[in-house]
């Protein structure tokens, strides 16, 4: 299993319920990695979605102690989603957000799919720094490239002893 997310300066990724920056370059990275895969996701997270809708070509499972939205798979706890992702190949499965998801789900994950945005977005949500994170290590480090006015890198760092699902 891996997650996806991307962070400001300080590790944050989100503001209000949304996005800290409108990223093209970035959102095609996501688009093409989790095409046709498995994505995990909390429900405030699926809210944020145009429309509230999940998206398109993926397996949409959400967290949520509601009842599922129509074109999801819902998880009520962490112990059904686990159960549930027993089901899949775990290269298949990316973990989409948000903070609450992430901080569960991330010990799990044997890499971790990070866009770096050098900027401060004034986030009021965090994951964990994966610098200071036990087991996690930086193992690719992409160039600099500008999206929107932001320079972004494409890094990946891999859990040295990701726990078993
Ligand atoms: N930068 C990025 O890459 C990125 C990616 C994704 C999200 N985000 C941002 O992250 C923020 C949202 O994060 P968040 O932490 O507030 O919300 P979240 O993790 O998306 O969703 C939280 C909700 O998920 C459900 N949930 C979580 N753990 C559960 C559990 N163990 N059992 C049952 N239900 C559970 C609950 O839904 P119910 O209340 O329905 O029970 C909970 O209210 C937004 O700002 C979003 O834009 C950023």
């Amino acid at each position: 299993m891996r997650a996806i997310f991307c962070a400001d300066e300080k590790w944050g990724i989100g503001k209000n319920g949304g996005l800290l920056f409108s990223l093209p370059l970035d959102m095609k990275f996501f688009r093409e990695t989790t095409k046709g895969k498995i994505v995990v996701m909390g429900r405030k997270t699926l809210d944020s979605f145009p429309n509230g809708a999940p998206l398109k070509g993926r397996v949409n499972i959400v967290l949520s102690t509601k009842d599922p939205k129509e074109g999801t798979v819902g998880a009520k706890n962490m112990q059904e989603l686990l159960a549930l992702l027993k089901n899949y190949p775990a290269e298949d499965v990316f973990v989409i957000g948000g903070e609450s998801v992430y901080r569960a789900l991330l010990p799990y994950c044997e890499e971790v799919l990070v866009t770096k945005v050098a900027a401060d977005g004034g986030a009021d949500t965090f994951v964990p720094n994966l610098d200071e994170a036990e087991g996690f290590q930086l193992a690719k480090e992409g160039e600099p490239v500008l999206d929107n006015g932001y320079t972004l890198r494409f890094c990946t760092y891999r859990n040295t002893a990701p726990w078993e699902i």
